[in-house]
């Protein structure tokens, strides 16, 4: 499984050493929380944090777009240094539109689905879909609580993917940490984003590796 942590929890005043110290784990990605205050009830950082992170990340920017009209960003977040953009599906009035236009930019393109969003919605875009990103807390805050019916879906989810052959990952966002990482790969997961597990732990490094030992 990739690990993904979430620099939504890391220390936002010493930005670079946070960065530094997740290029120095065995984590693949780092996830970067957009928000805009209108689509979650939150605002956390945009583009000149994204650069900024991007001069120092040695890892996939995997960037999480929790902002309406996400179409008038994704060149901007290329430029910002996004390798993957995942929007959300309830933010996306021309999906298959908006997924095109972030794979024409040379990113990988992913849709995140909000916990009462059932995974269905997506079976005509799966097989364009590099990612899906399953979000296992209402999006807005790091440090929530894990919804359980998350295994479910993923299941579903997974099926889904196989039946149509297609090769796009499961990545699951919210509430993660090594306890619960074990069912969710058993149920088709191929990516955890970790944000306070791993931020708020007394050995971030350990925390990450305690994943990969699931
Ligand atoms: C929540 C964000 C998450 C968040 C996860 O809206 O999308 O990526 O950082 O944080 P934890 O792992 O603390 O739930
Ligand atoms: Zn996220």
């Amino acid at each position: 499984m990739i690990v993904a942590p979430s620099v939504l929890s890391a220390d936002f005043a010493n930005l670079e050493r946070d960065v530094k110290m997740i290029n120095d784990s065995n984590a693949e990605w780092l996830h970067i929380d957009i928000m805009d205050g209108v689509f979650v009830p939150n605002i956390s950082f945009g583009l000149p944090v994204t650069q900024a992170i991007a001069k120092h990340c040695t890892k996939v920017m995997d960037v999480h777009l929790m902002i309406v009209q996400p179409d008038q960003y994704i060149s901007a977040f290329k430029e910002a240094g996004a390798q993957i953009l995942t929007v959300h599906y309830e933010a996306c009035t021309h999906l298959h539109r908006t997924i095109q236009k972030i794979k024409a930019e040379g990113m990988k393109a992913g849709v995140a689905l909000n916990p009462h969003t059932p995974v269905g919605v997506l079976e005509d875009v799966l097989q364009d879909l590099d990612l899906v990103l399953v979000m296992s807390v209402n999006p807005g805050f790091g440090g929530q609580t894990f919804i359980p019916r998350t295994i479910e879906k993923v299941k579903t989810l997974k099926r889904m993917i196989l039946d149509c052959g297609s090769q796009t990952l499961i990545e699951i966002d919210g509430g993660v940490n090594a306890d619960n990482a074990k069912t969710l790969k058993d149920a088709g997961a191929d990516v955890v984003v970790a944000g306070n597990f791993v931020f708020k732990h007394n050995d971030p490094l350990e925390a990450i590796e305690s994943i990969f030992r699931i």
